[in-house]
């Protein structure tokens, strides 16, 4: 694969999708120890053919912004949150997690190395980060790996769904993790199963669906790739609270703007048969950012939020105060940006 040039990108017309950059970051643990993490200019990776990733998938990744702000500086928001969750995915894989501070320093000169790629102020793209980590042993029993390659790879990305737009959504008739499985990791097999769901629910005419919790299908779980939001008719800010999702680091932020901006969010199960008291919903990750849900299909039945056509003020709100804050544009009372 012949590597990006600066020159090459559109930064105004960005898709959500892979360009082979200068530098990635990579380490491998062996012996009983991680070996030293460096830079390095190669993109591939090469695997054993008994690799258990390969195999017994065992992974784990995280995914993270650099974001552009007016004077030209490069922030990242809240690296911190991606490296803790990297440790609990990687402890719940069984994996040898990648030590918190070393993820932080793996992404900084990722970053720094590739700056010239981090996408204009105002272009509503970003560089985004994908550190993740595989089983390289060579295994034909399941056994946990004791190798691995931690990689840091960047690419720049525009909207993962285009601009603040509402789009309809189902709900799926499949899981998307099993209760008391692996739904709260960010490991690949999630990813992997949710494919065919997805697919499903394009080829009815949705932008994707929504998965329920696991044991009962009674109380809304997440999205393939978002955690799920409402703000209630009466103006308060919803998720839900699940043993079987990913736990968002854009979630987390938004409980706290929410409650800054006097909207009293809470954590708790949302019935999927109740959701007519939502005046509007959305989508909310690090790809998705917020993106609104303009339908929700369940069981032959369309039930419109706000709007289809048009995104709710409080969702509006939300929005320009998360990204402000990633942009630089909106004063960070928090400490939520890390300069590189
Ligand atoms: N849920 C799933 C399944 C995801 O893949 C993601 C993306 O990382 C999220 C939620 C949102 O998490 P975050 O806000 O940390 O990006
Ligand atoms: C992210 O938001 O960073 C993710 O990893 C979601 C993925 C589906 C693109």
């Amino acid at each position: 694969m012949t590597k990006t040039r600066v020159e090459d990108l559109d930064w105004n017309n960005l898709g959500f999708e892979y360009h082979d950059l200068p530098y990635s970051w990579t380490e491998e643990f062996k012996d009983g120890q991680w070996q030293g993490g460096h830079l390095t200019t190669e993109s591939t990776l090469t695997l054993n053919e008994a690799a258990e990733v390969l195999h017994y998938g065992q992974e784990v990744f995280e995914g993270l912004k650099a974001y552009r702000t007016k004077d030209g500086q490069v922030n990242l928001f809240r690296p911190d949150q991606n490296a803790k969750r990297m440790v609990n995915s990687a402890k719940r894989m069984m994996m040898e997690p990648y030590p918190e501070e070393k993820f932080l320093e793996a992404v900084k000169a990722v970053v720094k190395a590739n700056q010239e790629f981090v996408p204009p102020y105002g272009s509503g793209g970003t560089l985004y980060l994908r550190p993740f980590m595989v089983g390289t042993q060579p295994v034909v029993g399941v056994v946990p790996s004791n190798t691995y390659t931690f990689r840091v790879y960047a690419t720049p990305v525009g909207a993962y769904v285009k601009g603040l737009n509402p789009v309809p959504f189902t709900v799926s008739k499949y899981d998307r993790a099993a209760y008391a499985g692996t739904g709260q990791a960010k490991t690949a097999g999630n990813y992997a199963g949710s494919l065919l769901p997805e697919m499903e629910a394009k080829k009815a005419g949705f932008a994707d669906c929504l998965f329920l919790d696991p044991r009962e299908h009674k109380y809304v779980d997440e999205f393939s790739g978002a955690n799920f939001f409402g703000v209630t008719k009466d103006g308060q800010f919803v998720t839900p609270k699940s043993e079987s999702i990913l736990p968002s680091v854009t979630k987390r932020s938004l409980l706290q703007v929410a409650a800054e901006l006097g909207l009293n969010p809470v954590e708790k199960q949302l019935e999927v048969d109740h959701l007519d008291d939502l005046a509007e919903a959305g989508a909310m990750g690090t790809a998705a950012v917020i993106s609104p849900v303009g339908s929700l299909t369940y069981k032959g039945k369309k039930q419109v939020f706000y709007s289809e056509t048009e995104t709710g003020p409080v969702t509006t709100k939300l929005y320009n105060y998360l990204t402000g804050v990633q942009n630089g544009d909106v004063e960070d009372k928090f400490g939520w940006v890390v300069p590189v």
